[in-house]
């Protein structure tokens, strides 16, 4: 099957999975970026994750020589924090400068961000956790919006719904592509995202067990060794306090794929699914 769609034509990518940010130091780079444009999906530079504005433009032009696929960048903002729309000065002229397509806001309001981007003619997509806030961002004029389930890693809210019934409500109320985000890593998230409404997929914890991420092995074995049997994990779900836990998105069992084997192989399965699922009708006959 295609996956093309308003969403990969908005994007330049040949499939609608795109890769999370990542704030932690080191990680959001174009170590993972740029394999992910190179598999067809697009990759995300963080730039809360790197040291200081010099060593993001150095990491940018790096990847922009690396692939000459779309490549995206993330700016977090973090209300009482140092990552304000200030800390952002210099990365939001280093990014502008570098031509890129189209940049994504999240934590908090991205509007002011937002703006100066599209002013520039670059896309703009706004990541949030609720649907008020989805809501909110599509009147402020993005492209399209990530919404984060209750399955995802972050922070949660209380007024944070679980990604089915984010991606089945949101597309009713909004007139922009829908990315759904949380709990998603293989190919049954990927076509039940679909099948929901969403125009793509976003996904964190699930990169993270991939051969290119920058994190010890034995961080991406944990992931895809799981124990979805185990209590604590079920905690996580509905965990207000301690936000910001993995969430249970492994793509994969007891492997640890490269991002193009891990890609290739949602597209893959994907199509076996779409193939199976055409003969269903037939224990109805
Ligand atoms: C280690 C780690 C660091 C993250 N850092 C950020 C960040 O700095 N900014 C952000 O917007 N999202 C961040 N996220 C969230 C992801 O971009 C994404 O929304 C989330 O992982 C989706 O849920 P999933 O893990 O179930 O796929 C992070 C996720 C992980 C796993």
């Amino acid at each position: 099957m295609n996956f093309e769609n308003s969403l990969t034509k908005l994007l330049g990518v040949k499939y609608p999975i795109i890769q999370g940010a990542f704030g932690w130091p080191g990680t959001g780079t174009s170590d993972i970026a740029v394999p992910v444009a190179e598999a067809g999906g697009l990759g995300i530079l963080t730039t809360i994750c790197y040291k200081d504005p010099e060593e993001f433009q150095g990491d940018l032009k790096k990847a922009k020589e690396l692939t000459d696929k779309p490549v995206s960048v993330n700016f977090t903002l973090m209300k009482d924090t140092k990552y304000t729309n200030d800390y952002h000065e210099e990365f939001i002229k280093m990014t502008l400068n570098q031509g890129i397509r189209t940049i994504f806001t999240s934590g908090y309001d991205g509007t002011a961000i937002g703006h100066r981007f599209k002013s520039a003619g670059v896309n703009w997509i706004h990541k949030c956790a609720t649907i008020r806030h989805a809501v909110s961002a599509a009147r402020k004029g993005v492209d399209a919006i990530v919404i984060v389930g209750l399955e995802g890693t972050g922070y949660k809210s209380p007024e944070q719904h679980t990604t089915l019934i984010n991606i089945t409500n949101l597309v009713k109320l909004v007139n922009v592509p829908v990315i759904a985000a949380g709990g998603i890593a293989d190919a049954r998230g990927f076509m039940g995202a679909l099948a929901m409404g969403a125009s793509g997929i976003y996904m964190g914890t699930a990169f993270m067990a991939t051969k290119e991420f920058k994190v010890a092995e034995k961080f991406k074995q944990n992931i895809a060794k799981q124990n979805i049997t185990d209590a604590k994990n079920a905690k996580k779900i509905y965990d207000m306090e301690h936000g910001g836990a993995a969430s249970l998105a492994s793509g994969v069992i007891d492997s640890v794929p490269t991002v193009k084997e891990f890609i290739d192989k949602i597209i893959g399965d994907a199509n076996v699914l779409l193939d199976e699922m055409k003969d269903w009708g037939r224990f109805e006959e």
